[in-house]
């Protein structure tokens, strides 16, 4: 099978790389930006691959929704199989991409955009075919892993942990995505999805860890509890999806609390199966374009879709979500929450635990209490 890879980047270059090397697997063109195309394998027209009847198959690892889905439609309108590392192309744009590849007889495949080398959606996928899925998620982001690492082993305070992360070249220049917990609710929409056959768009949650202070971990570390942020998707019994992504502390016993550096953990319940859990490296140029390769690997031995036929957009609904928060707030805000016991004290700012209260709830009144540009840390306690 002869592989076209769109960009020519961080994943790119490993991509290629490995297609060079692989066996039943053969390197084709590469698109690159106009002005690139310094060796006769670039190219610089998506037109030069989507016309090549030798290509049977594109990767793409650009990054974006434009003009990425422009030239995976492109592509599966021609025929050929598409895998992509891009979640952010299959959270906008996944329900196209799959009824197109699924009318045109083609796989469309994206491992990496979940889990990066885990191969988690894969086994999600299978798993909703033949068991009934009651939940999954998990630590999605690799590099928030790593700031939480560093900051709970080490007493570093946020902006040297990021700093750390950067320098490692696991954050971006611009960690937005990373910090405030967008990537991994990315990647819990492609989860739900693989689960469910519903992309939520609407009523999706993201706390970050972008709040988070050495004094906080300080404090939860003093009372045995480690934070980690952590992805999760539901389906209820009445079929109502949640999709959130919140920093929860968890306990010495729990297995998130091994998870360190960088790695991450993604799981699923299944109702049979019980409780799987993975982990391995989500990111970087390797670990990335190994989960690329599985995919087209596993397009030869007959692997197509990992979204349901009949796959489409939906909308989370947070509010059945329950827990007690840890919350670090200003005194003049503590009587908006239901707090059960106060923890700590310090000038303007109380820390507190609440009564089990509704994801919704904790996030809508975090972003309430901060407008006014008051400082608020909250985490869910994992009972
Ligand atoms: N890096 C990871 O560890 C990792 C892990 C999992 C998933 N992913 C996903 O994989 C994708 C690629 O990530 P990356 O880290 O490899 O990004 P990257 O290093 O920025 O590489 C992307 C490459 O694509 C090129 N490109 C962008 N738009 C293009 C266009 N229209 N035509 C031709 N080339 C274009 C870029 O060129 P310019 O530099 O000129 O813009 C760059 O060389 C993203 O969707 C990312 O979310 C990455």
């Amino acid at each position: 099978m002869k592989v076209a890879v769109l960009g020519y980047g961080t994943v790119g270059v490993g991509v290629y790389e490995m297609l060079c090397a692989a066996e039943g697997l053969e390197a084709g063109p590469v698109l690159v930006r106009p002005g690139k195309a310094d060796t006769a394998f670039k190219v610089t027209e998506i037109q030069a691959i989507v016309a090549d009847p030798t290509v049977d198959a594109v990767a793409e690892v650009m990054g974006g929704v434009e003009p990425a889905f422009s030239y995976a439609m492109a592509a599966i309108e021609a025929g050929k199989h598409f895998v992509t590392s891009n979640k952010a192309l299959v959270a906008a744009k996944g329900v196209e991409l799959n009824r197109a590849a699924r009318a045109k007889g083609v796989a469309f495949l994206f491992s990496a955009a979940c889990g990066g080398a885990i191969p988690f959606l894969h086994n999600l996928a299978r798993a909703a075919e033949t068991d009934t899925v009651l939940s999954c998620g998990g630590i999605l982001n690799g590099t928030t892993n790593f700031m939480l690492d560093q900051m709970q082993g080490t007493g570093k305070d946020y902006a040297d942990a990021l700093k750390e992360a950067q320098a490692l070249g696991y954050a971006e220049a611009d960690p937005t995505a990373d910090v405030t917990g967008l990537d991994a609710l990315r990647k819990i929409m492609l989860a739900c999805a693989a689960a469910w056959g519903v992309l939520p768009q609407e009523g999706l949650l993201n706390e970050g860890i972008d709040s988070l202070s050495a004094a906080d971990v300080k404090d939860f570390m003093s009372r045995g509890l480690v934070c980690r942020l952590l992805a999760s998707g539901r389906r209820a019994e009445d079929g109502r999806i949640s999709a959130y992504v919140e920093p929860v502390l968890v306990g010495a016993g729990d297995a998130e609390t091994a998870v360190l550096k960088n790695f991450n953990m993604a799981r699923y319940v299944g109702q049979n199966s019980g409780s799987i859990a993975m982990i391995g490296q989500g990111a970087g140029r390797y670990p990335t374009a190994s989960a690329v390769l599985r995919d087209l690997s596993g397009i030869a031995q007959g692997e197509s879709a990992m979204f349901p036929a009949g796959c489409t957009y939906g909308a989370a609904d947070n509010s059945a979500e329950s827990h007690a928060y840890y919350v670090r707030l200003p005194k003049s805000c503590e009587d908006r929450l239901p707090v059960s016991e106060v923890l700590a004290e310090c000038g303007d700012s109380v820390t507190v635990l609440t009564e089990p209260m509704s994801v919704s709830c904790m996030h809508t009144l975090a972003g309430e209490i901060r407008k006014n540009g008051n400082s608020l840390f909250f985490a869910a306690i994992r009972r």
